[in-house]
């Protein structure tokens, strides 16, 4: 089944559960990353402000001043900065200084060791290098170790030289003045790596996850509620549309909840209203029927011939393709073909020998007054047309309006052949039922004539198929 074949209420619920299920995963991802950058932040800054404050431990800070004065290594010096050196390789640091800050000038160096190595020489800063210090660089965490004697970690992440962590620490002397800031760099590449693995990772479980779950709740929204919903929905759509029996479908709807109880009842509630169009058209059929038998029985030589007319008009309608209600409407129609006659005088309708032209006019005004009787009913469709066009032509020489071909209602047409048939089929006072050969050549010659070749052809048909000729009016 296509996407757009599903119940708008499965799409509306998919729907729903995927922003729920969108809505969730983002505070799973949110959480866990604010977590994980969390806990590995507080490690790698723990870790490189111990490695500073260890490296401080190496310093002298009673000679920087003496340092400043005569800018020459001396033993100590030498020893100090290996020691410096060791720590920097051990930790794979990017690099470590020891330098006084004056603001807003320069910097003056102490130790500087940078193993990478970039200008070539193992330190571009030799001690008393001094470097000119632009003001934005004086930074405010600088500010706050220098001037503050604060323990700092400070995060760049992405820069020039990659992402790093660089631990600033103040280095006091034995006065317990700031003499010196000591700064430790470690690149931190491995943790922007590790932590792009880790959100990638997440996405990827997240919405897998979210995935299952919203296959699994649709699974189980559209068996338990959608399914039962859909089922009612085209079963009161196929009985408004058809009103026929109740479809047992509906007895398969099993929920135990308000879905199961509104299942039985639709059930129910169509048997009743089923029942009550049955005993409807039931009356119906049966008043038309009685007053087709009143027509009927004003004329002494065509008993039953209302009713003979309905059925064969039913069965070309059937054979024609219509649907059953089509057909129901085609039967009433043509049971009732004949009311006008109820306004013409008896002596007329009985009269034995030949009618004069005054006495066929007033015959011939029997479709016009059956629409009169049938104006009023309004329920079974084209009911006035059967009584109205049943005596046209399909060639025009009809009455009572002279139509031709498709100009004619189907239904006058369809009747008329039922009509002509039966007036041949049932006994007259001067003759007795015609063979079943010669109606059919009767029939077969009016094809385009007297009438509508389709339903002219479908009587064809209908007279090869009674084979012992049992459609015809018997004693
Ligand atoms: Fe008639």
């Amino acid at each position: 089944m296509k996407f757009k074949q599903f119940p708008v209420i499965t799409k509306k619920i998919i729907f729903y559960i995927l922003i729920a299920v969108f809505l969730l995963c983002s505070l799973v991802f949110a959480i866990s990353y604010i977590s994980f950058n969390h806990q590995f932040r507080e490690q790698y800054d723990a870790s490189i402000r111990e490695i500073a404050e260890a490296a401080s431990d190496f310093l002298n800070p009673d000679d920087f001043a003496k340092y400043r004065e005569n800018p020459v290594p001396d033993e100590k010096y030498n020893t100090v900065l290996e020691n410096l050196q060791t720590l920097v390789d051990n930790f794979d640091l990017n690099v470590i200084y020891v330098s006084a800050v004056e603001p807003p000038e320069y910097t003056h160096i102490f130790y500087y060791y940078d193993p990478v190595n970039k200008h070539g020489k193992w330190s571009p800063y030799p001690l008393g290098y001094e470097e000119e210090y632009y003001e934005e660089s004086y930074n405010r965490t600088t500010r706050l170790v220098y001037e503050k004697g604060e323990h700092l970690v400070r995060h760049t992440i992405k820069s020039r030289s990659g992402s790093h962590i660089t631990a600033q620490i103040p280095v006091y002397d034995s006065n317990g003045k700031i003499v010196a800031l000591l700064g430790a760099q470690k690149n931190i590449q491995e943790f922007v790596n590790a932590r792009a693995r880790f959100v990638q990772f997440v996405i990827i479980t997240v919405l897998i996850t979210a995935l299952f779950f919203v296959v699994l709740f649709a699974g189980y929204f559209n068996l338990r509620f959608i399914k039962p919903i859909v089922q009612i929905t085209d079963e009161t759509n196929r009985f408004a549309s058809s009103s026929e029996k109740p479809n047992n479908n509906l007895l398969s709807v099993k929920n135990r909840d308000e879905l199961g109880v509104l299942a039985n009842s639709v059930y129910q509630m169509e048997g009743i209203v089923s029942t009550n169009i049955e005993t409807l058209n039931r009356m119906t059929t049966e008043t038309a029927e009685a007053l087709a038998s009143a027509i009927d029985a004003k004329d002494k030589y065509t008993r039953g011939h209302s009713a003979r007319v309905a059925d064969y008009s039913r069965s070309i309608a059937r054979k024609a393709g219509k649907s059953e209600s089509e057909c129901r409407s085609i039967y009433l129609s043509a049971l009732l073909h004949d009311v006008g006659k109820i306004g013409v005088p008896n002596s007329i309708i009985n009269k034995n020998g030949k009618l004069t032209e005054e006495e066929f006019k007033v015959i011939k005004t029997h479709p016009d007054m059956g629409v009169q009787i049938l104006v009023n009913i309004t329920q079974i469709p084209n009911i006035c047309d059967g009584a109205h066009y049943h005596h046209e032509r399909y060639d025009g020489k009809g009455y009572p309006e002279g139509l031709s071909g498709e100009d004619i209602p189907e239904i006058g047409r369809l009747i008329a052949v039922a009509d002509a048939y039966d007036a041949m089929t049932s006994n007259r006072s001067y003759r007795g039922t015609l063979t079943q050969e010669h109606v059919r050549k009767e029939i077969e010659n009016g094809i385009g004539t007297q009438f509508d070749p389709e339903f002219a052809k479908i009587m064809l048909e209908l007279i090869d198929d009674d084979k012992d000729y049992t459609m015809r009016e018997v004693e």
